[in-house]
């Protein structure tokens, strides 16, 4: 099992797949044992395991869930029937790419298995485990070396160690440039309606003893006008091959914002979040989510009978307004089309 000195949000423990259950962060620390390919589909569609690399770990160890039972089921013939499994799992959430990037890197392994596909599929899927953590620790290092004077940054959603295999995209840059004493303090804005910044960056953060501070959304332009904020650092869930970015909805806001009032914009994800089938952020799919989420908060009404809601889970940033994109194979300065895909080349 891949190890992170951060919380992890996935373990594969004794033949079972252990979520802890975002949801309930941090009030409550449950983890949730799964043994089925479909909980795991239910595990990422209701946000218990959420973040785009996070999302496609879990679905690696689906697979493995689904291969175990299809081959009990028909020895000869479980490549065929797994496929039902894999699309369950493809319908699970449309925009972070690591889901569809894991499943396609399953299904070429399986292609050419022979016998019980157990041991080497989980096997492959620990390798993906592991190697997103260590793609976290490069973009850490890689992304924190851009931060030239001690400063105080703003992040969106949560991109960090429960959103990943472990210590983080947006947040692994926090976590490196704070012990190097280049960020100093995160600015965390709080995320509706899932309340990710509020419930888990802030958590992550505290954890370590990094200072944090938790504001509305709408406070984030007031802030940068006060000359509070030096870079706006998120992660993705999907880059175009032009270097569009879809992230957490409100990040297209926050890059606006950062333009017109000097503050850099920093995206961190692996090359797994990376589309090169893509071509520009209009052909990313946005999830849309029930409105429900809007209109509640944990159950209780919030809004006025009778209004409806929009609930976009996403948005694109266009490649114009982002400064740098930080991925585990080097970083990207005022990306475009061509410089990614040379960035795309690196091994
Ligand atoms: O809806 P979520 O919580 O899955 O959205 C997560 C984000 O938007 C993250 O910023 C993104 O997945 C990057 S996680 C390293």
């Amino acid at each position: 099992m891949p190890q992170a000195d951060t919380v992890q949000a996935i373990c594969w423990n004794n033949k079972q797949l252990q979520l802890l259950d975002q949801r309930l962060l941090p009030h409550k620390k449950v983890c949730l044992e799964l043994d089925e390919a479909s909980a795991v589909a239910g595990a990422i569609r209701d946000m218990v395991v959420r973040g785009a690399p996070a999302i496609g770990i879990a679905a690696a160890y689906g697979i493995v869930l689904a291969a175990r039972a299809r081959f009990a089921e028909s020895p000869t013939n479980w490549k065929t029937l797994i496929e039902t499994d894999l699309k369950m799992l493809a319908q699970s959430r449309p925009t972070a790419v690591n889901l569809f990037w894991a499943i396609e890197y399953m299904r070429e392994i399986i292609t050419g298995l022979q016998g019980d596909p157990e041991p080497v599929l989980l096997a492959e899927a620990k390798k993906i485990h592991e190697n997103d953590i260590a793609a976290c620790r490069r973009m850490g290092e890689l992304g924190a070396a851009l931060i030239e004077q001690p400063c105080a940054i703003l992040t969106h959603c949560n991109a960090g160690a429960l959103a990943t295999g472990g210590y983080g995209t947006a947040l692994g840059v926090v976590r490196a440039g704070f012990a190097m004493g280049k960020i100093t303090h995160v600015y965390a804005d709080e995320t509706r309606p899932w309340m990710q910044g509020a419930r888990l960056t802030a958590w992550e953060m505290v954890q370590e003893n990094i200072p944090v501070t938790l504001q509305v959304e709408g406070a984030a332009a007031h802030l940068m006008q006060q000359g509070n904020i030096d870079w706006v650092i998120v992660g993705s869930d999907r880059i175009a091959a032009n270097g569009d970015v879809a992230n957490k909805i409100g990040t297209y806001g926050l890059a606006i914002l950062a333009r017109y009032h000097g503050v850099k914009f920093m995206v961190v994800a692996p090359t797994s979040t990376v589309d090169m089938n893509v071509v520009c952020g209009e052909d990313i799919p946005i999830e849309q989510r029930a409105s429900e989420e809007v209109l509640f908060l944990t159950d209780q009404p919030i809004a006025a009978v009778g209004a409806v809601a929009r609930n976009p889970a996403f948005d694109v940033t266009p490649a114009a307004l982002v400064d740098v994109i930080v991925t585990e194979r080097g970083v990207v300065l005022a990306p475009d089309a061509e410089k990614m895909a040379a960035m795309m080349e690196n091994t």
